[in-house]
């Protein structure tokens, strides 16, 4: 039975783990300048709907550092659910290539992709989550603190694709999470219910962000408009305005507490220029992390787990 990664909980908490050690072990081997060919003669498709930088290149380049290929399809070239039926397209890339990536709109074409593909689907972020953001993200946490004992996490700001990414993690490794949204961007309910009745973290929502990022061991930004929101965008930037993270709201939380964003920043929005660049701020290498996670997963569903 060939493995998709659509969602964090695809993955029980010992694969996340054993993804995240693989991970680790491929950056290091990177890093002393030795790339193994784990993925030799291996092809993936990479299927976008959205714009990308980090995610196209993150993949293209791991493909490469891993011996394999990945070819770059554009929001042009498909017009997957337009121009071609998603389950059309999921069967026809089924046959050229091992592996599938794609970015997409809404979810339920994920879900289709990887229902009529013969080959593992990767989900490369959908209006409903992000989960190789999220996998780079607790990474780069871990490599900073060294373990992910105690962790608080707090999310200011839209409770969108990212945040429920890391609510879905939340289901599969224990944390405090709490998300700080404003009235009418929580993220659904059902979501914040699965993760609480996963009983491994505390999940909470708390409104007020300067009371939510108390104690908070990694403040986590994002957009306030994602992409396909752009027409909501004056109201949001008026909707979202108490909750930018900024020196005033760092203040409030503990002295070490790292930054965290998925990018692209909107800067002066969401995040100020001090804090992105600040010395609390690990987004690079948060955003590098996301091609040693991303060649962990994909290594990970042909089966190569060292
Ligand atoms: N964080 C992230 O997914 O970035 P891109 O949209 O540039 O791929
Ligand atoms: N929430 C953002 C994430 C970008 C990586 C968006 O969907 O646009």
């Amino acid at each position: 039975m060939k493995k998709d990664f659509l969602e964090i909980t695809d993955f029980t908490t010992e694969e996340l783990w054993e993804t995240l050690e693989l991970a680790k072990k491929i950056k290091d081997e990177v890093k002393s300048g030795k790339f193994i060919p784990r993925l030799a003669d291996k092809t993936m498709s990479m299927v976008f709907a959205k714009p990308s930088a980090r995610t196209r290149v993150s993949f293209e380049i791991g493909m490469v550092q891993l011996g394999g290929y990945a070819l770059y399809l554009s929001p042009n070239d498909i017009g997957i659910g337009k121009r071609e039926a998603v389950k059309d397209i999921a069967r026809v890339l089924s046959g050229y290539n091992d592996i599938i990536m794609a970015r997409l709109f809404d979810h339920k074409h994920m879900e289709e992709m990887a229902k009529y593909a013969t080959v593992p689907v990767i989900n490369g972020l959908t209006d409903y989550n992000h989960p190789c953001q999220v996998m780079a993200d607790i990474m780069t946490v871990w490599e900073h603190r060294g373990n992910l004992d105690n962790l608080k996490v707090v999310f200011v700001g839209d409770g969108n694709n990212v945040a429920n990414s890391w609510i879905n993690l939340a289901c599969r490794l224990p944390m405090h999470f709490v998300i700080s949204t404003p009235c009418g961007y929580e993220p659904e309910q059902w979501l914040l219910d699965k993760a609480k009745n996963a009983g491994l973290s505390t999940v909470e929502a708390i409104a007020d962000p300067l009371e939510a990022v108390k104690n908070a061991d990694v403040i986590y930004a994002d957009v306030w408009t994602s992409m396909g929101q752009e027409e909501e965008k004056a109201k949001r930037l008026s909707d979202f305005a108490e909750f930018q993270i900024n020196a005033e709201m760092l203040s409030h939380a503990k002295p070490d507490c790292k930054i965290m964003h998925c990018l692209p920043a909107h800067r002066g929005e969401e995040i100020t220029d001090e804090v992105l660049d600040g010395p609390n701020s690990i987004v690079f290498d948060e955003a590098e992390n996301r091609m040693h996670a991303q060649k962990a997963i994909i290594s990970f569903l042909f089966g190569i787990t060292k």
